[in-house]
């Protein structure tokens, strides 16, 4: 079985093969580096980019994986949530190449891809999954991955979108989770002492503007180096979602912890997170590098998931983009 998946919710073209078992033979993302001149996405620019880059990077993987669209079985491309312009490009360039072929379709939750980042790992349930990107922050409750429940989201900013703006105030380059995480590693973690909002380890929810105002009034006072700055930030964003998805882990006996997104690349966040899943005897899952950014590959391993729970599952081609997500239940199949 060959599954093509295509990723294009915000900045980043991205498309994969994929067997049965979720494995790639092929897999290629395309970043728009333009964004980081005006310091955030442009919409309009990142859809034209994608309809740019995405068919001749369809071709590309479709090469590399040493078949053509007449072979694939499923086609599946992200929905939502996203930016419509973006979406739109890789949504209706996938559904025409299901139609053209006469092959299932499926519309892909961007969210649910993200966590089944993990989908072909030994994952036990039930789990608690952390997803931190640059849109979003949630903690879930997972009996399995059909069963997956919000228990808690941001109430402003999410946490790549903190360290973002943390990184544009510093003149460091846009997306600045990756610099700031470069930064901190020279830099005294208690050097600052920062606020904690809705830092009760018990509250699944997260508030992120305040500490940000916090980090502003800091760097103006210009006594403090952008490297302890930063780790003082790193440490204070990291110890808020570790703590508060590590204290859903034991309150419902989770076997596993799941983390994905944006975010998830961050050194300390995975070395948090590996030493407390430990001492409590919990598996860890951290995506690889490559897979913690936007990527074809969750989207396709959340279309394998839908698959294996229901081996007749489509979307109409009627299915359309949405911009968010305000659900309480995660499913793969977007509608
Ligand atoms: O998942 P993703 O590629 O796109 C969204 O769906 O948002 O996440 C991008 C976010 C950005 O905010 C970026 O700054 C952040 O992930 N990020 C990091 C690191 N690498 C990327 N944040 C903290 N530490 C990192 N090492
Ligand atoms: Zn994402």
């Amino acid at each position: 079985m060959k599954l093509l998946a295509v990723e294009s919710s915000c900045d980043d073209s991205a498309v994969a093969v994929l067997d049965e078992y979720g494995n790639a033979t092929a897999e290629l993302v395309s970043s728009q580096l333009i964004h980081s001149t005006h310091g955030g996405v442009v919409p309009e620019i990142a859809s034209r980019l994608h309809m740019t880059v995405l068919p001749g990077l369809i071709e590309k993987v479709l090469k590399i994986a040493g078949t053509t669209t007449h072979d694939i079985d499923v086609f599946a491309a992200t929905a939502g949530p996203g930016l419509t312009g973006s979406l739109l490009v890789g949504l209706s360039w996938t559904k025409a190449a299901a139609f053209a072929v006469g092959k299932p379709f499926l519309g892909i939750n961007h969210l649910a891809a993200h966590l089944h980042i993990h989908y072909n790992s030994a994952v036990e349930f039930p789990a608690i999954a952390l997803l931190a990107s640059g849109g979003h922050t949630m903690i879930f409750h997972m009996l399995s991955w059909e069963e997956c429940f919000l228990l808690g989201t941001t109430r402003d900013d999410a946490a790549g979108e903190a360290f973002d703006k943390t990184a544009k105030l510093m003149g460091l380059e846009y997306p600045g989770g990756k610099a700031i995480d470069i930064l901190a590693e020279k830099g005294n973690p208690d050097a600052v002492t920062l606020p904690s909002p809705l830092g009760s380890r018990k509250l699944p929810e997260f508030s992120f503007s305040g500490l940000k105002t916090a980090v502003r009034l800091v760097w103006e006072r210009g006594d403090v180096s952008p490297e302890n700055l930063s780790a003082s930030f790193r440490k204070t964003v990291c110890d808020l979602l570790v703590s508060k998805t590590m204290y859903q882990a034991g309150r419902l006996k989770a076997k596993s912890v799941l983390v994905a997104g944006g975010v998830s690349a961050n050194s300390l966040l995975r070395s948090i997170f590996s030493f407390e899943c430990g001492r409590r005897g919990i598996s860890v899952f951290l995506p690889e590098l490559k897979h913690t950014m936007d990527n074809a590959v969750m989207v396709g391993r959340a279309a394998l998931s839908a698959l294996d729970s229901d081996p007749f599952a489509h979307s109409d081609y009627s299915c359309n983009t949405f911009p968010r997500w305000h659900g309480k239940h995660l499913s793969p199949l977007s509608m």
